[in-house]
């Protein structure tokens, strides 16, 4: 590791260290090697983690602030000013999530954008208008019958002097509103006047994210061209409730935003890609389901990365707890069978890419009812029946895609097992990796951690590459199937 040029560092990071040595008897050196370690081991939680990989890379670079570059959430690199000259207005709508708002204007200012507020009523019983212009430096705007604004009709003048309109929480009223065309406060009435790209991040109780009416709403939103960050699976602020709703932490919604705004050419326009990812649940009762360890997070950097690239992304995710990524259209299913109904139900497509780690099996019948323990009986004996193989279907799909890029999970012999699945599945190419203990990967290892070390397997014959973080892996990927694709003509 290159050594770190400790009187380089802010007065106040170098405290930070001094304090933290001396409390672990080691030297500030060590102790800034170790913040380093555990960071991107994913030891501590994700918002230490962001904080402790800064300094200690600012450390690292041995240069002041500004130059330093930072790692957000996913571990995908990111520089200061990323977002420089860009403006952004920021609409906040009424929910708990506000309060992250606080946090996303922060970021986005640090980066460099400048941050313009609208606040809706129910916004403003949330997070104060006080503190939203003391983050953004600006006027919050509240009053879509303002007339110290509307003399020049300031509606259209908000919505057009920006580069991006981002909604953040976008309430399922919000969402409405604008899939419906009203207009009847400041929020709506500029969403409706835009002609610039917007960018929801959604945040509700799963009842109501789950609701026909709010699914139809966000169809019809995405149908116009409306982009979504989120919302993810988790707790809810406000309910002791869990499932799928929660916003978009900051960092996540920041990444999106800047993957819109990137002016990098499109190579993947045009095409439609078809990814899966994460596991899959299949039931054993109503209340018990066998799964594995994929947390979606490889499948999901793939489908921003492509979609980066200008792809048409149809992501089909298993049960995740991590959000949507932006820009891309999300179904969710819970078995293979869904996933597979899913998969086809996608066709025609360019290319697929099959990441998901989908269940061999599945019970033969699960239970209607939650199987009761019964005293002298003894454990339920399961039988199991095999779940279609939706990578071979796909690749023999008489509407089969150009491209088919399979993924293969192994904890021995990788290299022969992903050659067999490449001949056996129809397969172009097959992503290896090892999902061992003995990886060496992280303390998490490759499934639910934030690295991975794959190797590339095709009738070409077998690429290694570096371990590296799962965004660095999808972006690379990304680059080499549009690259294939530039020879595939569908
Ligand atoms: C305590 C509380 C929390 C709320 N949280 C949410 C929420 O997270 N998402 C949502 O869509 N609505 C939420 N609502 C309901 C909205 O505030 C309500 O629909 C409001 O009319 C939205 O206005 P707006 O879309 O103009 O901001 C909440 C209401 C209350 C009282």
């Amino acid at each position: 590791m290159a050594s770190i040029t400790i009187r380089n560092l802010d007065d106040e990071v170098k405290d930070l260290l001094r304090q933290l040595a001396a409390e672990n008897g080691c030297s500030m050196e060590e102790q800034a090697r170790a913040m380093i370690r555990a960071a991107v081991e994913g030891r501590a939680g994700r918002a230490d983690r962001i904080d402790q990989i800064e300094e200690a890379l600012r450390a690292l670079a041995g240069s002041k602030e500004q130059a330093a570059p930072v790692v957000a959430a996913a571990g995908r690199p990111v520089v200061r000013g990323s977002l420089s000259g860009k403006r952004i207005l920021l609409i906040i709508g009424g929910g708990i999530a506000a309060y992250k708002t606080l946090d996303l204007i922060r970021r986005l200012r640090e980066r460099g954008a400048s941050v313009r507020v609208v606040m809706t009523a129910a916004a403003q019983e949330f997070v104060t208008t006080l503190s939203v212009g003391a983050l953004s430096a600006d006027r919050v705007f509240t009053d879509l019958f303002d007339r110290h604004d509307e003399h020049d009709v300031g509606h259209i003048r908000l919505s057009r002097e920006a580069d991006l309109l981002v909604v953040a929480p976008a309430t399922a009223d919000l969402m409405a509103k604008l899939a419906n065309g009203h207009a009847n406060d400041l929020a709506s009435t500029v969403l409706l006047a835009t002609d610039k790209p917007v960018l929801l991040a959604p945040a509700m109780n799963p009842k109501m994210w789950g609701h026909p009416a709010t699914r139809r709403n966000r169809a019809t939103l995405q149908k116009d061209g409306i982009a979504f960050v989120g919302p993810a699976r988790g707790e809810m602020a406000e309910s002791n409730e869990a499932g799928e709703g929660r916003m978009a932490e900051p960092l996540e919604i920041v990444a999106a935003i800047e993957a819109l705004l990137d002016g990098r050419p499109k190579p993947l326009a045009g095409r439609r890609i078809i990814v899966t990812s994460g596991p899959t649940h299949e039931p054993i009762d109503p209340v018990r389901y066998i799964a594995n360890r994929s947390s979606g997070k490889q499948g999901h950097a793939i489908a921003a990365a492509l979609a980066r690239l200008g792809a048409d992304v149809r992501l089909v995710s298993g049960p995740v707890t991590i959000a949507d990524p932006a820009g891309v259209l999300t179904t969710h299913v819970e078995t293979a069978a869904e996933m597979k109904n899913a998969v086809e139900s996608m066709l025609p497509a360019d290319a697929a890419v099959f990441v998901a780690a989908v269940a061999d099996w599945r019970t033969a019948n699960a239970a209607g009812e939650k199987i009761k323990k019964v005293p002298g009986k003894g454990p339920p004996s399961l039988q199991m029946v095999e779940n279609p193989d939706i990578l071979a279907g796909i690749g023999h799909h008489a509407r089969r895609p150009g491209l088919v890029v399979g993924f293969a999970a192994e904890t021995q012999d990788l290299i022969a097992n992903a050659e067999a699945k490449l001949k056996k599945k129809g397969a172009d190419f097959i992503v290896a990796n090892d999902v061992s203990q003995e990886s060496g990967i992280g303390t998490s290892g490759v499934m639910g951690g934030d690295r991975n070390k794959v190797r590339i397997v095709s009738k070409a014959g077998v690429e290694e590459w570096p371990e590296m973080g799962k965004d660095e892996v999808a972006a690379r990927l990304a680059t080499l199937i549009a690259e294939r694709l530039k020879t595939i003509v569908v």
